[in-house]
């Protein structure tokens, strides 16, 4: 075991040999030119290089220590055992300080960031989340009603009905389509956040005294542009159901909640305002991510797709669609999305967005030094990989004795940082997912071969691809019609 001490981390970054960085592996140490591996890593980060260099890499560069941790059993020591070290966030100086972003997701872990988590609590918890199942369920009954008119249009379908689950709990919306405005602009205000954020993107972000540019310099306008997206996005919706309440005529959701509770403190609606909008850019492309990887899962794997869709046709039959409240009986299905979740997770390390954490304190781990104000990334895609045949798609891995770690316990994120919303994408997963096992069959394009491809983006998801998606019965088409004539939503 290579042997990483305090002074020997200052030694090598204050040391002499500057060019150099130092990458610790519990089997070897290896030493790379700092400039051109961390770059690397900014520009091109390689999460299969990182694991294999071991449980822990660390890089160091540009002013900046970077740790990835590449285990479940020491991200649980890190990040759940030492949650006062481990939970707070990077400083995000363009986005953050600069555009006035000021999303939960974000915060660094403290009081503001505790009163956020609160007011999402309220809609997201375990009990809270029951009062969603018809919604989600409708929704999905809408989508798989028009995947069944344009199944070459799956992929807008199903991001449609992610965005439309998160509006409706947050502002009580029905959106129509994906150009409903609320939509547009979140679209765009998640576009600039997830470029803002990749870095090198700002250089502010690496030399901080930048921020300090005049309005002229062009990343300034370039910033003060994006802002005034950025809080119609945020603003605008609030503002509307604030209205509505007023007329009396505003639909159940967080934000009327919020409203009608009737503290006009303006700290208190600007923190109300920014938790709600918070649902949307965390909720949707994960969540539509995910069920884009189960649709690719399933033309790869047609035993699998036939052994969930014969369980769902045992419990359920074949007069009624699938309710969430059928999830503790259909357990196969579970296994397959948790084997979609484990197969690709969706915020995965060389996406910097996986929202990567910062160390509050200086801290040792076994023989190791980790500085304060490191930015330690959780590197799921590592963890997902901790099973034989990682690459196989195969849910009955969680069926039996020994089955891997639970993925709802890495995919989300650990510790006090969990996602907020894995009770509600856990109900929004199944609905949409088993709905569209009732009901079709998906298959390669015939005479075309399937090659998963994931993008690399900040919510990382299969690259754009065709499939046949096929009804499974004339029986199942006219059950996709009569569930969708009982929608109460957006009626
Ligand atoms: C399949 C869908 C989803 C996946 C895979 C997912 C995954 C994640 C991950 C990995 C994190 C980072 C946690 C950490 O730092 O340890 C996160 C944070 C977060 N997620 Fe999700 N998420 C999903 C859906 C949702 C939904 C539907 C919502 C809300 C409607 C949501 C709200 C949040 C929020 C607010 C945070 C920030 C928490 C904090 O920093 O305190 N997520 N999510």
């Amino acid at each position: 075991m290579l042997k990483y001490n305090s002074t020997y981390c200052k030694r090598s970054v204050r040391g002499k040999n500057r060019t150099r960085d130092l990458a610790i592996s519990q089997n070897r140490t290896e030493y790379f030119p700092r400039t051109v591996r961390y770059v690397d890593y900014l520009f091109t980060p390689n999460w299969i290089e990182f694991q294999a260099k071991g449980d822990l890499v660390y890089l160091h560069g540009l002013g900046n220590s970077v740790l990835i941790v590449n285990s479940l059993s020491s991200v649980q020591e890190l990040f759940e055992k030492r949650w006062n070290i481990y939970s707070h966030r990077p400083i995000f100086t363009a986005v953050g300080e600069l555009m006035g972003v000021d999303q939960v997701a974000l915060m660094p872990y403290g009081e503001e960031w505790r009163e956020h988590r609160k007011i999402t609590y309220a809609a997201l918890n375990p009990r809270a989340v029951k009062a969603w199942h018809r919604a989600q369920e409708d929704l999905a009954a809408i989508m798989i009603k028009d995947i069944l008119e344009r199944s070459d249009e799956f992929s807008r379908h199903i991001r449609l009905t992610a965005s439309r689950i998160v509006l409706y709990i947050g502002y009580g919306v029905f959106a129509s389509d994906m150009e409903d405005p609320y939509i547009e602009d979140n679209e765009e205000t998640m576009d600039i956040i997830g470029r803002a954020m990749t870095p090198g993107a700002f250089l502010c972000d690496l030399i901080s005294i930048l921020k300090y540019s005049p309005s002229w310099v062009p990343f300034q306008r370039q910033i003060k542009k994006s802002k005034e997206v950025i809080d119609r996005t945020v603003y605008q919706p609030y503002i509307d159901v604030k209205d509505q309440v007023e007329r009396g005529t505003a639909s159940p959701s967080l934000a009327t909640n919020l409203i009608t509770a009737g503290d006009s403190d303006p700290e208190i609606e600007h923190r109300n305002t920014w938790a709600v909008s918070s649902l949307y850019g965390a909720g949707t492309k994960t969540t539509a991510s995910t069920v884009h990887t189960f649709v690719l899962a399933m033309a790869l794997n047609p035993a699998v797709q036939k052994q969930a869709q014969s369980e769902i046709d045992n419990v359920v039959g074949t007069n009624r669609m699938p309710t969430i409240s059928d999830m503790p009986n259909l357990p196969y299905v579970r296994a397959l999305i948790k084997e979609t979740l484990r197969w690709h997770p969706t915020r995965i390390i060389q996406s910097k967005i996986t929202i990567p954490r910062r160390t509050a304190q200086d801290d040792s781990y076994g023989n190791y030094f980790i500085p304060k104000n490191t930015i330690v990334f959780p590197n799921i895609w590592a963890i997902s990989r901790e099973t034989p045949d990682p690459e196989n798609f195969d849910p009955d891995r969680f069926l039996g004795s020994d089955a891997p770690a639970d993925p709802f316990n890495y995919a989300f994120g650990v510790g006090r940082r969990i996602c907020t919303g894995v009770y509600l994408a856990e109900n929004s997963v199944f609905a949409m997912i088993s709905g569209i096992l009732a009901s079709f069959d998906i298959a390669p394009v015939a005479g075309m071969t399937l090659v998963p491809k994931f993008t690399q983006k900040h919510v990382s998801s299969p690259e754009p691809f065709e499939c046949s998606i096929t009804s499974r019965s004339s029986g199942r088409v006219e059950l996709i019609a009569r569930r969708a004539t009982e929608v109460i939503i957006g009626t």
